[in-house]
């Protein structure tokens, strides 16, 4: 097997001129014969200015070189696109398979015999260990890390939970224009992936379930040395896997590094998005993601971690208490603890799980935040292949619910009349929000978090029950029912609801119910018309997502990119 700079020959028809030219093209940056004897370690640099949760990318970039080089590899930085979750049109989920066919093709394509991934921001770290994945190099990933907290007088903030929350108190007038607009530079105090437990935070506890980081990898901040250290560490580590050939990311990604991932997804408070990311990592490796089997995992799997949206803390908090080392400590006997990591088996992680005396973020198995998991499955008429609520982040008293459906065809539809003082809503009611799904949008945004109509916030009511086809952010919570599946503009039931008729929601029961009788639903699914194509999307990017994009519970991966072995 080829390695170093003879791996994946240029094809000229012959091999021997193809090393030559290679060769003679690197030496014009001054690389010795030496330098380019040595097993070459690719770095990806997902740096821009557009993303300053990869704002620390240029040093963690430099830490990693100087572990590859002093463990006597040679790394070579490349660059992949870089998204940044608010500097993403129509949505970052619509670029994040794009990405993930950038990262797989370079990786594949240029002559590394590792690969050390950075990122952080939400979709990076999926789109990343989706195309490692499919490419199948020995992969290791060093995450941004989370920003350190914000405060405003006297109170500690974070992005994004309290973006919500702050914002919530501005539209019910609570607070001012002056007062949120100087909020806006407190909640991102730092460069680094938001400090709560969403979807950034989720991905990187999830990526070290899976075997893929070091120990604490995921939670030390951005701007602290130690995180420094982790990726000079990384980078020796990749020179390892490079010399060796493995562990290859399909040898790390199996159905037992897989359960351990949703265990600690539920046990973190994770985003529901995770469940996503995962469903599609999971088809790169030509493994289907049970959502039932999830499902039974979040009554078995307590919700171990106080931190926002699902408790009071922030990511730095975590780290202080022993980060995901200490986590799986306290899960494993349930854990896998054998599986394979890029440095051993996840039995080393846990072993170096430092005992933090006093802590109280990280809670016992006979003391959780929540007895159950982050989230569930529900189904039922509404989602005959599922749907997603975070129930930690939810209000107890709604999780059995029955309300009459006020329904909003779009998210357009959603913005004009949301707040509008005429609208026909009270906080009974169930708010639906249809074509926001993989296809609806396009790009499934996150725009299930529906706001609470403005003249109900103003009148004190915080929370109601919500339901779409959408994604939500992991800092988000509320009732709030999402992914549900088929979307309506995949011709999902979702798409046959009328305002004014009935919902119930059960999370107990694991159901989601449109109380209206099959003989209607067949009528009115006679009537259903599909939504006209997206502007643009008869061609490009826009044709190819819209064309082969697949439904939340496969993950939204685009079907050719899965594994041929499902
Ligand atoms: Fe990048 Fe939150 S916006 S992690």
């Amino acid at each position: 097997m080829p390695s170093g700079l003879r791996k994946g020959l240029t094809s000229y028809g012959d091999p021997g001129f193809s090393l030559f030219l290679r060769k003679a093209f690197i030496k014009a940056k001054g690389f010795s014969d030496d330098a380019l004897d040595r097993p070459i370690v690719g770095v990806t640099d997902t740096y821009s200015d557009f993303n300053p949760c990869h704002g620390n990318v240029p040093v963690l970039i430099e830490a990693v070189k100087r572990g590859v080089m002093l463990a006597g590899g040679l790394p070579m930085e490349f660059p992949t696109i870089s998204i940044h979750e608010s500097f993403s049109a129509p949505t970052s989920m619509y670029l994040r398979n794009l990405m993930s066919i950038d990262t797989e093709e370079m990786v594949r394509a240029q002559p590394m015999d590792a690969v050390v991934l950075i990122g952080g921001c939400d979709k990076t770290l999926p789109a990343q260990l989706m195309g490692a994945v499919s490419a199948d190099k020995p992969a290791i990933v060093v995450p941004t890390g989370p920003m350190v907290v914000g405060h405003h007088k006297g109170e500690v903030l974070g992005a994004c939970t309290d973006c919500r929350r702050l914002w919530a108190q501005h539209r019910a007038g609570k607070m001012d224009e002056a007062e949120i607009e100087v909020v806006s530079g407190r909640l991102a105090p730092s460069v680094g992936t938001c400090m709560v437990m969403g979807t950034a935070s989720t991905m990187a506890c999830v990526v070290e379930a899976l075997g893929f980081s070091l120990p604490y990898a995921a939670a030390v901040p951005a701007v602290h040395a130690e995180r420094v250290r982790i990726a000079e560490a990384s980078g020796k580590v990749a020179v390892e896997m490079a010399r060796k050939g493995s562990p290859t990311p399909r040898q790390l990604f199996t159905e037992r590094a897989l359960r351990n991932a949703l265990i600690v997804l539920q046990a973190i408070g994770g985003s529901t998005n995770g469940i996503v990311h995962l469903a599609a990592m999971a088809g790169r490796a030509g493994i289907r993601l049970d959502l039932d089997a999830f499902d039974a995992l979040s009554r078995e799997v307590p919700v171990l971690i106080d931190l926002k949206p699902s408790g009071d803390h922030y990511m730095e908090h975590f780290h202080h208490a022993g980060g995901v080392p200490r986590l799986m400590q306290e899960l494993s006997d349930i854990l896998d603890l054998d599986a394979p990591t890029v440095f051993g088996t996840l039995r080393d992680h846990v072993k170096v799980a430092e005992q933090v005396p006093g802590q109280t973020v990280i809670r016992s198995r006979q003391n959780p935040i929540n007895p159950q998991g982050a989230m569930c499955v529900l189904r039922g008429n509404l989602a005959p292949r599922g749907a997603v609520i975070k129930q930690s982040a939810a209000t107890p008293k709604l999780m059995t619910h029955e309300g009459r459906a006020v329904v909003f065809e779009t998210i357009e539809d959603m913005t004009l009349r949301m707040d509008d003082p005429a609208l026909d809503v009270t906080a009974d009611d169930v708010l639906v929000l249809r074509n926001a799904g993989p296809k609806g949008a396009p790009g499934m945004p996150e725009a299930g978090y529906l706001p609470i109509p403005k003249k109900l916030a103003a009148a004190g009511v915080k929370d109601m029950v919500r339901i779409s086809d959408a994604r939500m952010s992991g800092t988000a919570f509320g009732t709030i029912v999402l992914h549900i599946t088929p979307e309506s503009a995949d011709g999902g039931p979702l798409a046959l609801v009328k305002t004014g008729d009935r919902i119930r929601l059960d999370v107990p029961q694991r159901s989601i119910e449109l109380l209206v009788d099959d003989a209607e639903l067949k009528r009115r699914a006679a009537q259903y018309k599909a939504p006209p194509p997206h502007a643009g999307s008869d061609r490009g990017y826009s044709w190819l997502f819209q064309s082969h994009v697949t439904q939340a519970d496969e993950g939204c991966d685009f079907d050719f990119l899965k594994s041929r072995a499902q």
